[in-house]
């Protein structure tokens, strides 16, 4: 039976753009996913944007945006980072979206409304508050002299001079971060979550040592140790600690950004509450997407929610434990709901042994690690080889990162591929051959590892996979050392030989392609052409391709990592002083900036969406394409849709069938051109080097989904 599975990954807080440790988490869950695919599970694979809270509310305000448009502007900056790793969320949301604020609405009226006993009650709560910006302020936005060593300009909760843990209250001459006013205590009240109810505390004991419906454990022991010390003890802000589980203040007093509580004007839901409730809202908005409708998809979602044999999982990091092992089991389960099936908890990564700081995230930009050209099945590769199941810390290090690439992936993966398919081409018509016992007995030893691969996936030891895949590897390349092919070609009546002993390689080659394709998806799919298969799964570890099959020409599968990469990876980013001479002599494209316009220039030049509704050949040119373009200008006197003909020199770029229904972007303005073929009505945009000839390549813009034939682009 096929399982079916809701995974998450932790919603990123949209106040920033992914660092390399957001990465490394989609990495973590997306091979987890990916591998769940090829066992023929199905599974939800979503996420959103964090959007709620203070910070964000304040960081919009000081970049002069709405929250709503701060938010939106952070996660029209994903697409890059996801799809240029590889990481297959079938739905990216937003928790500021409507089925978040409903969903969280609803599942505090559940808590509010219980039959038993509301599980929400009130307190009032005595806090900072800005009287110049008429708001409480959050801890991190009180500052002052620490009260143990006396040092200036210290924050709320503790001192990065002593170390020193205390309450915002403590502060010496506490001030406001946001307008340096002195703060006033006032009251206020707040909601909570009644944790301390007995019905929370037995439920959170025994549902953190459950297992689930397949016999597992919901959380790895060492977070499991970490949980039970919260039941018996807990630290307060003063550093003094209290007995057992403390109620939840679920809220805050407008201004907020955030889900305002029912029947509470001006109350907000504390951002905690309703970020988890995300991960509902975006499975749900993916059901709706799905459906086209909204009833429809709401009603496969309560569906899908309701069947026991739906797993949930949550991919996260060691910071937001808490949250998920406490807070968010409690919600769902005393709102009638569901509760995950487990939480899988991953350490932090560091580069080069430094911590990188959550907001600042130095270390190794993955936007630049893509505009280098480096491979992201490099970065995929290498950090699965350093994760288990434990909730440790992993490390980047560039001298290992180019050692386990260019030593194990390339030089024993690729390598037997490299060996063997040449001469099947050349030799045998492409076909491979007959395989003899000592070969057949290689494969069977390949294929005997399959059921064991699949549970160091199944639990999350890629490490041990990948080592183990690579032994197999090994004896791969020992088999082809041992039978030198190349020296057999030279031989006279070795035919045979040479013929089984490539076959035997490219069939070893289908079972490694295999037990590493949820790790290297797009290079599975490259040797899935070459080999002229259909997409790999599990399953297929155990399939030969046999006899006669015929196989592609091949073709380089994979680079090795070059030192120069590396080092222009961490080379440090040009100071903003220097920025105009560095844009001179390192410009991506090879060409300086040109000089600045208003934007009243730029106003001039009109950039339409256009849908290539027909493209082809043009007879006589080795350039040219010939595009029929719709931008939108509706229909002629005939009743016929208003067309434009436009000329492309992308033909050495692009077939035309590869670009017939995409949308992309024109310059509607332009005057005509006459040319040798016709009139040119306009001219698409597209990107490439300064010098095409010292670096090919031409890339055709395309807009993001949703855009529209007619769109101005400005
Ligand atoms: N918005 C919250 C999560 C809400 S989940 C309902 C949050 N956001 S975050 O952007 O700060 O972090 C998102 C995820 O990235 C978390 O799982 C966090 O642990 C993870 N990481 C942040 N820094 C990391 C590393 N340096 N290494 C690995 N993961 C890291 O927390
Ligand atoms: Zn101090």
């Amino acid at each position: 039976m096929p399982r079916q599975l809701f995974v998450t990954t932790a919603l990123p807080y949209a106040n920033g753009n992914f660092h390399i440790g957001h990465i490394m988490e989609y990495i973590q869950a997306d091979v987890w996913v990916r591998f769940q695919r090829m066992m023929g599970n199905t599974v939800h694979f979503v996420c959103a944007d964090d959007c709620h809270g203070a910070p964000i509310m304040i960081a919009a305000e000081k970049a002069g945006k709405t929250p709503q448009q701060f938010v939106a502007d952070i996660a029209s900056g994903r697409k890059p980072y996801l799809d240029g790793f590889h990481i297959s969320f079938d739905n990216w949301h937003s928790t500021d979206a409507p089925e978040n604020h409903e969903l969280a609405r609803q599942i505090y009226r559940d808590l509010r409304d219980r039959s038993d006993g509301s599980l929400i009650n009130h307190k009032s709560v005595e806090q900072f508050f800005d009287p110049e910006k008429n708001m409480f302020l959050p801890d991190r936005f009180i500052k002052g002299q620490c009260p143990k060593c006396g040092a200036a300009d210290q924050y709320g909760d503790n001192c990065e001079e002593c170390g020193a843990v205390y309450a915002p209250t403590d502060l010496v001459k506490p001030y406001s971060a946001l307008s340096g006013a002195t703060p006033v205590l006032k009251s206020a009240e707040h909601f909570f979550f009644k944790l301390s109810d007995p019905r929370c505390v037995s439920f959170l004991q025994d549902w953190v040592q459950s297992r689930n419906a397949r016999g597992a454990a919901r959380l790895q022991s060492e977070v499991l140790n970490k949980v039970k010390e919260w039941f018996s003890t807990r630290k307060n802000p003063d550093g003094s600690s209290s007995e057992g589980l403390a109620d939840w203040d679920i809220s805050r007093d407008a201004p907020y950004f955030g889900i305002e509580i029912p029947e509470a004007p001006g109350k907000y839901f504390y951002v905690w509450l309703d970020a988890p409730i995300g991960y509902l809202a975006a499975l749900k908005n993916h059901f709706i997407k799905l459906a086209g409708d909204a009833a429809l998809g709401a009603q496969h979602y309560d569906a899908f929610m309701a069947d026991p044999a739906t797993e949930q999982y949550h991919f996260i990091g060691k910071d937001i434990v808490t949250f998920h092992t406490l807070f968010w089991p409690a919600t769902l389960h005393f709102s009638g709901r569901k509760t995950p099936d487990a939480i899988f908890v991953h350490g932090f990564l560091t580069v080069n042994a430094e911590k990188m700081s959550k907001s600042r995230g130095t270390g190794l930009d993955p936007l630049k690690y893509l505009s280098l050209g480096m491979n992201p099945e490099w970065l995929r590769y290498y950090l699965a080889t350093k994760l288990s199941a434990r909730n440790e810390d992993v490390e980047f290090s560039p001298e290992d990162f180019m050692a386990r690439v260019n030593s194990d992936l390339v030089g024993k993966y690729i390598n037997i591929a490299a060996r063997a398919a040449g001469f099947i081409a050349k030799r045998f018509d492409g076909k491979l051959g007959e395989i003899s016992d000592d070969g057949a007995a290689l494969l069977g030893q390949l294929r005997a590892e399959r059921a064991s691969i699949e549970q160091l996936f199944e639990g999350r030891e890629y490490a041990k996979a990948l080592r183990d895949t690579m032994a197999l590897a090994d004896r791969v390349n020992e088999y082809v050392d041992a039978n030198k092919p190349w020296e057999l070609a030279k031989q006279a009546g070795q035919e045979a030989r040479l013929h089984d002993v490539c076959s035997v390689c490219i069939e070893a080659f289908v079972v490694l392609t295999t037990y590493l394709k949820p790790v290297l998806p797009a290079l599975a799919t490259q040797v899935e052409t070459f080999l002229g298969v259909a997409p790999l799964t599990f399953a297929s570890a155990s399939q030969a391709l046999g006899a006669g099959h015929r196989i592609g020409n091949y073709q380089h599968l994979m680079q090795r990592v070059d030192i120069k990469q590396l080092e222009a990876l961490f080379e440090a980013p040009a100071l903003a002083e220097s920025a105009p001479a560095t844009v001179e002599s390192k410009a991506p494209g090879g060409e300086a900036i040109a000089p600045t316009i208003g934007i009243e220039d730029f106003s001039k030049i009109d950039l339409r969406i256009a849908r290539i509704v027909n493209c082809e050949a043009v007879a006589g040119s080795t350039k040219l394409l010939r595009l029929t373009l719709d931008v939108g200008e509706g229909m002629d006197a005939q009743g016929q849709p208003i067309l434009r003909n436009v000329f492309s020199g992308i033909a050495s770029a692009y077939r035309p069938e590869q670009l017939i229904g995409k949308l992309t972007v024109m310059v509607a303005n332009l005057a005509e051109r006459k040319m040798k073929f016709g009139v040119s009505e306009g001219m698409v945009l597209a990107a490439s080097h300064a010098d095409e000839k010292a670096t090919p390549g031409i890339y055709v813009l395309e807009p993001w989904v949703g855009a529209q034939p007619g769109m101005r682009v400005r």
